[in-house]
């Protein structure tokens, strides 16, 4: 038995903890992109060591330890050449993608992004008067596939920036380099910038992360954000980076948010640097025990929920489901919270077209899974009959 298959919804349901609390008890949530599991025992231990040492202003740049930290990390993934100058600490991903955002384009550009996607990226883009133009991706059960030829005729003299989450949340597509080098291809004959959302490149389930600015042409013009929260479950101290080869588009996403951002946390920095050197190979474990998640989720719903489709899960512990099968899909998230007792993400912030899609986070135990899919599947036989 994993130490995993032992969590039980009464010592989740933490008070700190919105995924366990939004909902009314007896509701399994599996909607937030937080893991049930524990923590690193490495990250934890850093994280007091640093409790007892101090905690007042840090180096505001960051840490050195974790400025190398980082460089190494990225230089191991293929992105060469960065120097501390190159990399900006920001208080979360999320705040990133709206300082990129802000600082590469102005009040009405447009902004491309393929979509299903997660919604902050057309929250980045709309909140703050640009346009958000979506590129459906094609669906189909082998896997999820970028729509080259549509893409080509979604560009306008307006548009300034190609939005891209590597890898994507949430079909759980790692992109192959191939497809990766095309859309660069695109970015350099458009003439385009690229904000590379790559918080997920820690949670690799089958394939390689490859970053979009080490493709042939993307030095120069890509804005690569990223963070600590999704790989060492840690959303809840913050975190993030902003990377760029270009420091002039660095400098223009600073001066967008001057004075906004804040100083990164000391803890965040521990926290990030303990999880980059953590041998004692907990997100190895993570990776494996989702593997098992993923693939038992899969069997169990090709053998007793056949209308639900899905494809291929290559990264993330997030998976996209298709309930269109069933009659008025757009009411399930609502009914299986209220029936079912199960918490799922809704499709439709996601993009338009999404209605009847829900996103089920499997990062929990096997038996909070299979359970929530029992009640799923007892709430549809029910509302059949
Ligand atoms: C692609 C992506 N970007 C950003 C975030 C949020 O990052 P943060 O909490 O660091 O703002 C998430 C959270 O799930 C995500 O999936």
């Amino acid at each position: 038995m994993h130490p995993f298959d032992t969590l039980e919804p009464s010592q989740l349901r933490d008070r700190y903890s919105i995924k366990w609390n939004l909902y009314a008890e007896g509701v399994l949530p599996l909607w937030v992109a937080d893991m049930d599991f524990p923590i690193s025992g490495h990250v934890k231990a850093a994280l007091l060591e640093r409790l007892e040492s101090n905690l007042g202003y840090p180096f505001m740049a960051g840490d050195p330890q974790l400025m190398d930290a980082l460089i190494k990390k990225q230089f191991e993934y293929g992105l060469t050449d960065l120097e501390p100058k190159n990399l900006w600490l920001v208080s979360s991903v999320v705040p990133g993608l709206y300082a990129a955002v802000q600082g590469l384009t102005s009040v009405g550009d447009e902004i491309i992004t393929m979509t299903p996607i997660y919604p902050p990226f057309l929250t980045s883009i709309t909140d703050h008067g640009r346009v958000a133009v979506q590129n459906p991706m094609v669906f189909s059960e082998s896997g999820w596939q970028i729509d080259f030829e549509q893409l080509e005729g979604l560009v306008t003299p307006k548009t300034k920036v190609f939005m891209l989450c590597n890898p994507h949340n949430p079909t759980g597509r790692v992109f192959l380099k191939t497809e990766l080098e095309r859309l660069a291809e695109f970015a350099l004959r458009h003439d385009l910038l690229v904000i590379s959302d790559e918080l997920h490149a820690e949670l690799i389930l089958d394939g390689t992360h490859v970053p979009f600015a080490s493709l042939s042409g993307m030095r120069e013009r890509t804005v690569t954000v990223t963070g600590p929260c999704k790989a060492y479950n840690t959303a809840g101290l913050g975190g993030g980076v902003m990377i760029a080869h270009n420091t002039d588009l660095l400098e223009r996403c600073k001066r967008a948010t001057k004075g906004l951002m804040g100083h990164p946390t000391s803890l965040s920095m521990t926290m990030w640097q303990a999880g980059l050197e953590d041998k004692s190979g907990w997100r190895e474990d993570v990776l494996s025990y989702v593997r098992g998640n993923r693939d038992f989720t899969f069997s169990w719903l090709s053998a007793h929920l056949p209308e639900v489709k899905f494809a291929p899960l290559e990264g993330t512990y997030l998976l996209w489901l298709d309930f269109g099968a069933f009659p008025n899909p757009s009411g399930l998230y609502k009914h299986f919270l209220e029936v079912a007792k199960v918490g799922l993400n809704d499709g439709p912030p996601y993009g338009t077209g999404y209605a009847g899609w829900l996103r089920i986070n499997l990062a929990t135990s096997r038996n909070i899974l299979s359970e929530a899919l029992e009640r799923i599947e007892r709430c549809l036989r029910a509302t059949l009959d």
